[in-house]
């Protein structure tokens, strides 16, 4: 039996512990630390978590040291703030560690992460799954079996709708760090994977440019006097985009995040309040180690058939593009005029199936004591957020920052 502790136990904490027993191992949940338990309880039926009978709940991570709960891995879902302190608290208890992305917001709180688990024997795995997933693994053996030549640029996108980031906790800069941290972490991790090393330097820019507005920043959907004639409100999205049942519908799902049992929600604010801090365009560029570059762009502002995520590899044989929305690689010869097209099945559970590697590695390091391929140290898992910290740094200050901790 897997006995799991979890600090901070919202929807992805959940969601990841409804995992642990996906490849058929019995577990459960036996020691919870959050600050609001009747959410954590929530999320975890929500999820269909095993919650052991006698299950232990606590207000604070110190709370559950002291108990020193009998647990054999402790999944880290707090808000990105307190990611950092929660887990260098747990490292004392020298069972294998699971964290969310970002690991830290800012330097500060990197360098004392990166200095408490560099000589530590408590494992820490990095939610960072985009590598993982099975196109992207496609990927790398294409590149690894010299298809594509030396690796010359590499070009990331993200281009998605930013309704959850507008109108959820994620609109708030000092509980996530920004979108370069939120969202970009993962694509820049998976890119710098496929480029095989490090980056050296970047120069970056980020703007709010869509979500411009000046309603109140508690205000919701439902509330605002001019919801019928918004680009973004419910008649907008019933009657141009076709989604909802009718406008009383978009009305409340504008207003609220209903839990899928429809008991449980929490109120979502209008996407144009003013005072929201987050970028709605984000461009980062690094110099790798190799002397390639490496760009990454997101925007949330494309909606529909407008979204998209993948990237393209120039090499100096071919050039490789990943489209993780439709499942699929193209390898164009640069010598030759043929294309060689795959379909990668992606598989169950969430990011692309790279969920499912990921629990897989965490479930192992339990078991064996294995890094997990992750690893904030042995798996390089510091580096997406040391990069997303220097490009918010770079946007920041129009200069170019070196990469270093
Ligand atoms: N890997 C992914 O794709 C992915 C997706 C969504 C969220 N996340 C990350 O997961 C984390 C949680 O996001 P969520 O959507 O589950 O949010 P959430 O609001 O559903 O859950 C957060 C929970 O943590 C609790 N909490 C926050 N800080 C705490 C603290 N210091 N001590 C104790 N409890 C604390 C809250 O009360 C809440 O129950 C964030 O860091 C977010 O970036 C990752």
């Amino acid at each position: 039996m897997i006995k799991i502790g979890v600090v901070g136990c919202g929807l992805q904490a959940a969601t990841i512990a409804s995992y642990v027993g996906v490849y058929g191992d019995e577990y459960e949940v036996v020691a919870v630390a959050d600050m609001n338990i009747a959410n954590a309880k929530s999320r975890l039926a929500e999820k269909k978590v095993h919650v052991s009978a006698d299950c232990k709940f606590y207000a604070d991570v110190d709370e559950f040291i002291a108990a020193k709960p009998p647990v054999d891995g402790i999944i880290i879902g707090t808000f990105c703030t307190y990611h950092t302190e929660t887990a260098c608290k747990l490292e004392q208890l020298g069972v294998p560690l699971y964290i969310e992305k970002p690991v830290a917001i800012n330097l500060e709180q990197l360098k004392q992460l990166y200095n408490t688990f560099k000589n530590s024997s408590t494992p820490i795995e990095v939610s960072l799954p985009m590598r993982l997933c099975p196109l992207t693994r496609r990927a790398k053996s294409l590149i690894d079996a010299g298809l594509l030549g030396k690796v010359h640029q590499v070009v990331g996108y993200e281009d998605t709708h930013g309704e959850i980031y507008f109108s959820t906790w994620f609109r708030d800069a000092e509980k996530t760090g920004g979108m370069f941290m939120q969202k970009a972490v993962h694509d820049i991790d998976y890119l710098f994977y496929l480029t095989g090393c490090n980056p050296v330097e970047v120069c970056a820019m980020r703007a709010k440019s869509y979500y411009q507005g000046d309603k109140p920043y508690d205000m919701t959907c439902g509330e605002c006097p001019d919801k019928m004639t918004c680009p973004e409100g419910p008649m907008t999205q019933f009657k141009e985009m076709g989604r909802y049942e009718n406008v009383c519908e978009a009305i409340e799902k504008n207003s609220m995040r209903m839990n899928p049992d429809g008991k449980v929600g929490t109120k979502k604010f209008c996407v144009f309040s003013k005072d929201i801090a987050i970028e709605d365009i984000g461009e980062c560029i690094f110099r790798m180690e190799s002397g390639a570059h490496v760009t990454h762009t997101q925007n949330f502002i494309a909606k529909a058939y407008a979204c998209r995520r993948g990237a393209r590899i120039c090499g100096s044989l071919a050039t490789l593009e990943i489209d993780f929305n439709n499942s699929t690689l193209a390898l164009y010869h640069h010598r030759n005029n043929s294309v060689e097209r795959y379909t990668v099945d992606q598989g169950k559970l969430s990011h692309y199936g790279g969920d499912r590697e990921l629990i897989y590695d965490y479930i192992q390091t339990i078991k064996t004591g294995k890094r997990a391929r992750t690893d904030l140290i042995a798996g390089n898992g510091v580096m997406s957020t040391l990069a997303c910290i220097c490009a918010r740094e770079s946007a920041d200050s129009a200069k170019f920052i070196k990469i270093e901790l």
